[in-house]
């Protein structure tokens, strides 16, 4: 089903595919338990993967797919959030298009929408929605997948956050929480379980479609990854990567490991901005290691972590930059965790002084803005953090010393 999934899922859904992908083993171990039960009790559930922008969650949709593929018991869909509105889309996800096309021709119901590769196109609205009311709903076709199939089914949906906007449409949300609702009764006729990824506000957002509680162990906060998987990470890329093959001496490969993981902090998407480069550095040249890592590898991999941060925060106020960073500066040893309410205060008094007349961004904009840009994240009810520790570094360096602002 994974090759089938036709172009409507776009490129941007394989961006975080992991070449060498390590770690997350608790969530991968809670994880497997809960497809064995589902299996054997042909049940269903949705699992959420949660936490902030480049912490890793696409990179886990798609190892943990592969990995349940792999069991021989589980066949895998791709699908994304119009799937669950517009059965079409839920249909060739599936690889079932012709189960709806036949639907469809049978009870009559025609559609004015264009079909390509069996999924349906167009740029009407009303058509599109025709499309969506015409032949079985997204959750009948999951039904009846899932009863038709010998294998469990594991859908994998990425950027669950933005079910967000689906909220106010009733007839959208009716039928996503018609699918939703399937899988978590278990009444699909199969099991199914949903690998959902999403940004920390994702489970509050799935709360306004039903699912008010995940079962115990089904939800994740995902962070940065343990210092042993960061390194056999960098480790992956220097030997399989660089082609450095096995006669590296150890204490060569340990001290570029040392190197980079010293500017990575265990974030994943560092990771990317760094390794990859030395990998490419190596290749070309005829992956031979000098004693230390070229310094303008290095730089070039802080100029984008650098630039990561820069456009993270290009969307928020200079004048509540700084009321962050001054409440950081301000914690126990820097700590880089507030709670919502001292955040919340340190930026309204921001306001106060720097947009009187209110024309800018409001603190509960502000803080909701930084939360989707991965700047803040929710750690505990009422708890927030700066979740990258150079991040927090870095907002210190940049806006912790504007005094006077
Ligand atoms: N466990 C891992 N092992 C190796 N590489 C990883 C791991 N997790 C993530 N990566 C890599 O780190 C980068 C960022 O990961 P990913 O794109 O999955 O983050 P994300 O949380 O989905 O971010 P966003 O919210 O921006 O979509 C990707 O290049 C990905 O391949
Ligand atoms: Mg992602």
């Amino acid at each position: 089903m994974t090759h089938n999934t036709s172009a409507f899922l776009g490129a941007a859904q394989d961006g975080g595919r992991a070449k060498y992908f390590h770690g997350r083993d608790a969530v991968w171990d809670e994880f497997y338990d809960i497809l064995k039960d589902a299996h054997r009790e042909r049940g269903g559930t949705v699992f959420l993967v949660q936490g902030p922008p480049g912490a890793g969650k696409t990179a886990i949709l798609h190892e943990f797919a592969n990995r349940a593929e792999s069991t021989g018991h589980w066949g895998h869909g791709r699908i994304e959030i119009a799937c669950m509105y517009n059965p079409r889309r839920m249909a060739a996800a599936l690889g079932d298009s012709a189960y709806v096309d036949r639907t469809v021709l049978s009870t009559g119901r025609t559609t004015k929408v264009g079909v390509s590769q069996g999924v349906a196109f167009t740029h009407d609205k009303h058509a599109e929605e025709a499309a969506e009311r015409a032949g079985p709903s997204s959750d009948e076709v999951l039904r009846s997948h899932a009863s038709r199939s010998t294998k469990g089914l594991l859908l994998t949906l990425d950027e669950v956050q933005n079910l967000s906007a689906h909220k106010a449409n009733l007839g959208r949300r009716t039928a996503i929480m018609g699918v939703l609702d399937i899988i978590r009764n278990a009444t699909a006729g199969g099991p199914v379980v949903l690998l959902a990824g999403g940004l920390g506000n994702s489970a509050d957002v799935l709360g306004g479609f039903g699912i008010s509680r995940l079962f115990a162990g089904c939800l994740h906060n995902i962070g940065i990854l343990k210092a042993a998987a960061e390194r056999n990470v960098i480790r992956d890329w220097i030997v399989k990567g660089g082609k450095v093959g096995s006669n590296v001496r150890p204490h060569i490969l340990k001290h570029w490991i040392d190197t980079i993981a010293s500017e990575t902090d265990g974030w994943p998407q560092h990771i990317h901005s760094v390794a990859p480069q030395v990998a490419r550095w190596l290749k070309r040249n005829g992956s031979l290691m000098p004693d230390t890592v070229p310094e303008a590898v290095m730089e070039r991999g802080k100029a984008r972590k650098h630039a990561y941060y820069a456009q993270r925060t290009s969307s928020l106020e200079e004048h509540h930059l700084c009321a962050r960073a001054t409440l950081i500066a301000s914690g126990p040893l820097g700590a880089a965790t507030f709670t919502h309410m001292a955040l919340h205060r340190a930026l309204r008094a921001a306001t106060k002084k720097h947009d009187p007349d209110n024309e800018m961004m409001s603190p509960v904009q502000a803080i909701q803005v930084a939360i989707k840009k991965g700047v803040i994240a929710a750690i505990a009810p009422r708890r927030l953090s700066v979740p990258i520790p150079s991040m927090h570094d870095w907002l210190l360096d940049t806006y912790g010393s504007t005094e006077g602002l």
